[in-house]
């Protein structure tokens, strides 16, 4: 009894210190997939045989539409798809010469909060924004470095630390 005691307490304790209690403050948006608007899908340019799909909720497109800076509870979310095969292995476009959706494979999301920003050094800061991704049923995937995402996104001064600020529109 004193051993399992034992052992939960120290699963606490390493899920408090280990930085992972202080990621999770970035909460999966359930219900982004029907009152978000899918404002931009695009082959991802980052990534040879991804599609990305890409929502906002309402505060965030109405001052995106205004030209006015994303207020705090912006919500952006990005899901992410494997784009369509053929046999060789070899991405498949469309007619349009888009590449064509497979499977999802994960939810990326974007929050902003104030003071959310406020522990984060200069290269990893991302105004107030914050960061998490999701497997396509919404568990958060914990092995995931987020300071790859903060990094990445932080040296968008001028864009709100987004990529596809002009499109968040209504
Ligand atoms: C190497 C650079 C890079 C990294 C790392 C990166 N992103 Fe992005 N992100 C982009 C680009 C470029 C876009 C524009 C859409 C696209 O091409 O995929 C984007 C778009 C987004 C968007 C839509 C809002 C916007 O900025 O347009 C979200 C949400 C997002 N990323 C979340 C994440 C999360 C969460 C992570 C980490 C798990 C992450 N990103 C890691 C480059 C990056």
């Amino acid at each position: 009894m004193l051993k399992r005691a034992i052992i939960v307490l120290a699963a606490v304790v390493c899920t408090t210190t280990g930085g992972v209690a202080e990621e999770a403050r970035v909460a999966f948006p359930e219900s982004y997939a029907t009152t978000f608007e899918n404002y931009l899908s695009l082959d991802r340019t980052q990534d040879p045989d991804q599609i990305i799909r890409l929502f906002a909720n309402g505060v965030a497109l109405e001052a995106g539409a205004a030209g006015k800076e994303l207020p705090d509870g912006s919500v952006v979310v990005g899901e992410v798809y494997s784009a369509r095969k053929d046999s060789d292995g070899k991405v498949i476009t469309s007619s349009l010469g888009r590449r064509i959706r497979d499977k999802m494979l994960a939810i990326a999301v974007m929050e902003k909060r104030k003071g959310w920003g406020d522990a984060y050094p200069e290269d990893l800061r991302n105004g107030d924004w914050d960061f998490a991704i999701f497997s396509p049923d919404g568990k958060r995937l914990e092995k995931k470095d987020l300071n790859t995402c903060r990094a990445c996104h932080a040296p968008l001064k001028t864009t709100q630390h987004l990529y596809s600020l002009q499109h968040i529109t209504k």
